[in-house]
């Protein structure tokens, strides 16, 4: 038997007893990365978002994750976790801190010994965040132990928790787990979006965003100068933060007709703003950033003449970080690859990017 509490929405995901018993095996799942269109930036509480977003799923960059486990008797917490085959300490204290936040909803973590095995198809110094993809990965295969313990438990019911958990691993995390439009945060125009895990964008998608292109120009492949966790802590008390969470409800309102009737430019319009928005946040939080690099700018200013010379709906959109996303709707592929790699390329660090595109959900390996 298992029961449900009904007190708080986040109850619903509290097991207290499992009908089957497990002692060993491997479960293994493959997450998609994400890129947001209408940026989360600022949180409250357990990883709850100041304001809502919406994020394409990409589907070439993604993480491979497969988890051992073993029953123990020993008490506390006990895995390794290996990259690419080699065992990485410095992963520890997140998946600990991860571990600790979710052991409430999955209150078997300390009766196994885990072994998480994880690997990107994307370089690791790429500046490309791993978390979104890797934290959704591991939530799901907890969520797979989960199922093989509790066999009642319906799809929903796996997908909504698997978001649930892989938010507490990292926020963006809980986008990762379907395409190809992912909403998080509620938003009053759009029923059943929540801030405790990621829905499907509900609405009408016009075919010009169909295989939406992303092409990702590593600027820069370091150590990010911010981390997100500080970044999210800077709009605690930022002279603008207020403004900035009004302003992303709205700019996702705007996103629906946008979507709807396939109208680009006012897509690129929001897109960009939101980047820049982003980043401006970072300029005037205090301690205050600049993440962009002069190769950013550059880039931004060559699409911007591009777009403007050639009628092009080719755009750009950024993470917390120096590196360009390159969005474009999949019938401008050919020419738009073109300009990218004759006017570009010569901005990326060893002249490194990555081809993507829209995809689509998570799955078992
Ligand atoms: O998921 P976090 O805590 O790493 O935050 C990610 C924030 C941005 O990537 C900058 C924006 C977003 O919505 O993905």
């Amino acid at each position: 038997m298992w029961s449900i509490l009904n007190v708080m929405p986040e109850h619903k995901f509290i097991v207290c007893s499992y009908s089957h018993n497990l002692s060993s095996g491997i479960v293994s799942w493959q997450s998609p990365s994400n890129i947001a269109l209408v940026k989360y930036w600022g949180k409250y509480g357990e990883q709850m978002p100041m304001n809502p977003s919406i994020s394409f799923t990409l589907n070439n960059c993604n993480t491979k994750t497969s988890v051992s486990f073993t029953k123990k008797s020993s008490e506390g917490f006990e895995f390794e976790v290996f990259l690419d085959g080699k065992r990485e300490v410095s992963f520890d204290p997140k998946i600990r801190k991860f571990f600790e936040r979710i052991e409430t909803y999955l209150p078997f973590l300390k009766e196994f010994k885990f072994k998480i095995e994880t690997s990107n198809s994307f370089p690791h110094s790429s500046g490309i965040a791993s978390s979104a993809s890797g934290m959704s990965a591991l939530a799901l295969c907890l969520m797979d132990m989960e199922r093989q313990m509790q066999s009642s438990i319906t799809e929903d019911y796996f997908k909504e928790k698997a978001s649930f958990l892989a938010r507490l691993g990292s926020g963006s995390a809980c986008r990762s787990l379907e395409g190809p439009l992912i909403v998080w945060g509620e938003h009053i125009e759009i029923d059943g979006s929540s801030n405790l895990f990621g829905i499907k964008y509900p609405f009408q998608v016009h075919k010009n965003f169909q295989h939406y292109q992303d092409t990702i120009l590593l600027v820069d492949k370091g150590e990010k100068q911010v981390s997100s966790t500080l970044g999210h802590d800077l709009m605690l008390d930022h002279p603008f933060a207020e403004q900035r969470f009004r302003q992303a409800k709205e700019n996702l309102s705007k996103l629906i007709p946008v979507f709807k009737n396939g109208i680009l430019s006012e897509f690129i319009r929001i897109v960009e703003s939101e980047a820049l928005s982003l980043h401006a946040m970072m300029m005037t939080s205090m301690p205050y950033f600049i993440l962009m690099k002069p190769n950013t700018l550059e880039i931004i200013n060559r699409i911007w003449k591009f777009r403007e010379e050639k009628g092009s709906n080719v755009c750009f959109t950024l993470d917390a970080g120096a590196n360009v996303h390159v969005l474009y709707p999949k019938s401008e592929k050919k020419t738009v690859s073109k300009f990218i790699e004759k006017e570009l390329l010569q901005f990326c660090k060893n002249g490194e990017f990555i081809v993507d595109e829209v995809g689509l959900e998570a799955f078992k390996i």
